[in-house]
């Protein structure tokens, strides 16, 4: 069943219903100020780092599970009710939940009074801005106390939700006017706050959490809300709130419309404060007069949404499956946004406490970026590389606050080297920008260690060549991409974690998979070379490619599939040697897509995929899932059956099956697999399925499991970047190469063909592609051999493709 639907031309999905299977949330902002925002308002904001810079406090695992977030109450009579239906809890006589491209629309009505609650986050600000308007839809005056409450988070969560011997002293805030400033720390080192307010005179105000809910009372009915009044309560100590009061009389069909605005201000030093102890408030007066009525919103959310439609039109298709259009044109490009933006670290699975920026995940999610932002993307580049150690090997995450590499998660994951070389690659395949192989890039950080940054794609290479065991096969270290298959970790310990624990140094686990990504990226690493004159090295690499697929097909080729690994007792993993983990998804992903073996083989391990891992969701990570757990396979067997990487479908590298379905030019296999999960597509499974149906999970459980189907850790995942590069470069074919733009669909016998624009190196692109005899492309009328269309500097080119 659904529980809303898409609305492409607003490029919204409307929830109809305040009760999701699980909060439905949406993100805004884009560069500096975020916010996680539910289908009923909860979530949270913070600056930059969910961790160092938390604004508001979100409490994970609370239950109910969406407490918090924007507070609304509206007192209409003797009914207390939310726009977004928490965290009051009234039933609504409507309920409308619209999440757009960075912003989020809440309608509710109750009595007789409409409300319409818009939230986002204007570009280039550093605030969350949020426009409510009020509207009496009956015939009699309505005389209405509305309040509107945020909750501060002490700055760095986790220090917030542990260290409460500190800071139940800490806590400060001033009020002037209709604003209450959040300021704890500010006296020390702090040189930041935040600010709350609304664009209207307030009648009353509370700061202290506990005045303002009382004793035994919860977000859902404040005493303050109850008693239709305010405190004046200054927080000192404690938990410190902006708590809103505002009296409105609405003639019968009056509108009144009001801003609220949630500010973040950093101050220099010498400017910190206006007088001894009081803030200096300049920026953030000149941030509220920006946002002091109702048409700077409008014209804000204008702006936003031409920036959307602007950023969009770099890719969109026109085909028979409106559904693939959808996730195309809208949906999986928004969420590699935000991957892009977030990284693993906030959502309503990631504490935002936890992970930073992931170096393989960050790499990887730039190749369904680097189209959007190119900029960006060569920013982050730079960014991931200066963690990388002389050696090739490298931090598996960093702050991004900070830059610096994660030392509490270490390195040693060696996988991680080999993806810098594939998103690079992307990133100078779409922009031709071969300068960034120049630009000079420390190691670990270290001022006076840079080189240029093709030097760290030397060495991540180099560090596959480096480091491999006794089948010539590379050494797999703590993990490879999956995380949790710990080959050296041997961990008896309860609760320590497998990713830092000691390693036990057998020199010979062994990773088919990055054979597989060194088979792959190697080429394109060679291919980079070459466009530089290097042709030597080009060579030399080549030779190693060679080698290692011969080193996979000696040692890592099952008879049927691809083997996975050898363990630190140089035992075959994922073989039909084993009684569980017979065979694994990912070499048979990365393998095929590197050509490994040849078209055969492909197809071979593609049936034995589809035969033995598929599901109706997609392609489960393993068969049979491991029923105990093993201390030389490490947390991957912790897991119960069908959850996780023990088996469930983790989605990430199913649209590594995709473009192995096209690598050996299945177009059937291909659509298939892509429709089993991609979103849009499973929409009337929400009931099952229980993420938003317009974004990826991480995981959806396997056959084995219990709850079979049921998705968790929905929007932070690869799966985003993934399944853009398997849609629009694998089934559709269009791929950015250096000398033009690869045309080269893959499509399923029931699409005819599609309109396509894609801007690329300045130029629009439109192409049209269908079914003919008379195969071939035609670039502006004119027949081209092979299957690029040119680079050129015309602005438009129109390109015509018979498949
Ligand atoms: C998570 C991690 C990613 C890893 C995957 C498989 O998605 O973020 O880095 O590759 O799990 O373990
Ligand atoms: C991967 C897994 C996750 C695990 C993490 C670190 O990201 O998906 O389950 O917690 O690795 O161990």
């Amino acid at each position: 069943m659904k529980y809303g639907f898409f609305d492409d031309s607003a490029k919204e999905y409307v929830i109809t219903r305040p009760d999701t299977p699980l909060p439905w949330i949406n993100y805004l902002g884009s560069d500096g100020f975020f916010s996680l925002i539910s289908n009923t308002c909860g979530g949270y904001s913070f600056y930059k780092d969910a961790k160092l810079r938390r604004i508001t406090r979100f409490r994970y695992n609370d239950v109910p599970v969406d407490n918090g977030g924007r507070c609304f109450y509206i007192c209409d009579g003797d009914t207390v009710w939310s726009p977004a239906f928490l965290p009051a809890k009234t039933p609504l006589d409507d309920y409308r939940c619209r999440h757009g491209l960075g912003y989020s629309v809440f309608e509710g009505k109750k009595d007789g009074l409409g409300s319409e609650l818009t939230v986002m986050v204007p570009q280039h600000t550093d605030m969350e801005l949020s426009k409510l308007v009020l509207k009496n839809e009956t015939g009699s005056e309505k005389k209405i106390t509305l309040y509107s409450a945020v909750e501060w988070c002490l700055w760095n969560a986790v220090d917030d939700s542990t260290n409460f011997q500190r800071n139940w002293n800490i806590g400060e805030v001033e009020v002037v006017d209709s604003t209450v400033y959040h300021k704890t720390e500010y006296r020390e080192r702090r040189d930041h706050y935040a600010f709350y307010y609304v664009n209207k005179p307030i009648a009353g105000f509370d700061t202290d959490r506990d005045t303002f809910l009382g004793k035994f009372h919860g977000w859902d009915d404040p005493q303050a809300v109850a008693a239709r009044t305010s405190y004046g309560s200054l927080a000192s100590g404690w938990a410190p709130i902006a708590a809103l009061r505002l009296e409105i009389t609405l003639a019968p069909g009056q509108e009144e419309t009001l801003l609220f605005g949630l500010g973040y201000v950093e101050n220099q030093q010498d400017k910190k404060f206006s007088a001894p102890g009081i803030i200096n408030k300049e920026k953030a007066l000149t941030m509220q007069q920006a946002f002091s009525g109702p048409d700077q919103f409008d014209a804000a959310l204008d702006e936003l949404k031409s920036y959307w439609e602007d950023l969009l039109s770099r890719f969109t298709v026109r085909s028979s499956e409106e559904k693939l259009d959808r996730m195309v044109n809208i949906w999986n490009q928004y969420q590699c946004m935000v991957t892009f933006n977030m990284s693993r670290s906030a959502s309503y699975y990631e504490s935002g406490t936890g992970r930073g920026m992931g170096f393989r995940d960050s790499c990887q999610d730039l190749l369904g970026f680097v189209h959007l932002i190119p900029e960006r993307a060569r920013e982050r580049i730079i960014d991931i590389a200066s963690i990388q150690f002389a050696d090739g090997s490298t931090y598996h995450q960093y702050q991004p606050l900070t830059k610096r590499g994660n030392a509490d998660v270490g390195s040693g994951f060696n996988d991680d080297p080999l993806w810098l070389i594939a998103c690079t690659c992307a990133y100078v395949r779409e922009t031709g920008d071969f300068s960034i192989l120049d630009e000079p890039t420390p190691f670990n950080n270290e001022a006076g260690t840079e080189v240029p940054l093709l030097e760290h794609l030397r060495r991540s290479i180099n560090y596959t060549i480096a480091n491999l065991g006794p089948h010539g096969l590379p050494l797999i270290g703590r993990a490879d991409w999956n995380d949790c298959l710990n080959l050296n970790c041997f961990s008896n310990t309860p609760g320590e974690s497998f990713q830092t624990c000691a390693n036990f140094e057998s020199g010979k686990a062994e990773s088919v998979f990055i054979a597989g990504m060194f088979v792959k990226y190697g080429k394109e690493y060679a291919q980079l070379c070459d466009r530089i004159d290097l042709k030597e090295e080009a060579e030399q690499i080549l030779e190693a490619v060679d080698t290692m697929e011969a080193s996979v097909m000696a040692h890592g080729w099952d008879g049927a599939w691809f083997k996975r690994a050898y363990d630190a007792f140089s035992r075959p993993i994922g073989s039909k040697e084993n009684k569980e983990g017979k065979i694994y998804v990912e070499p048979q992903g990365f393998c095929v897509m590197a050509g490994i073996g040849g078209d055969e083989i492909g197809k071979q391990a593609l049936r034995s995929t589809d035969d033995l891992l598929g599901n109706e969701y997609g392609i489960e990570v393993l068969y049979p899932c491991y029923s105990e757990y093993h201390d030389y396979l490490g947390e991957i067997s912790s897991y119960p059956p069908g959850y996780k990487e023990n088996g469930s479908v983790f989605c990430h590298n199913n649209p590594w099956i995709t473009l192995a379905y096209c690598t050996v030019r299945d177009g059937n296999g291909a659509f298939d697999l892509y429709t089993r999960h991609a979103p849009s597509y499973i929409e009337d499974k929400s009931e099952i399925h229980r993420t938003e149906p317009y974004c990826y999970s991480q995981t959806i459980a396997g056959r084995s499991a219990q709850n079979f189907g049921e998705a968790k850790n929905a929007w932070l995942t690869g799966t985003a970047a993934w399944s853009f590069v398997a849609a629009s470069q694998g089934i559709l074919g269009i791929s950015p190469d250096y000398d033009g733009l690869m045309i080269d669909p893959c499509l399923p016998d029931k699409m005819d063909g599609y309109q396509l624009s894609r801007l690329f190196r300045g130029t629009r692109y439109d192409i049209t592609v269908g079914r003919g005899d008379q195969k071939g492309m035609m670039v502006d009328g004119h027949p081209i051999a092979g299957k690029t269309a040119p680079l050129t500097e015309a602005g438009i080119c129109k390109v015509e493709v018979i498949i």
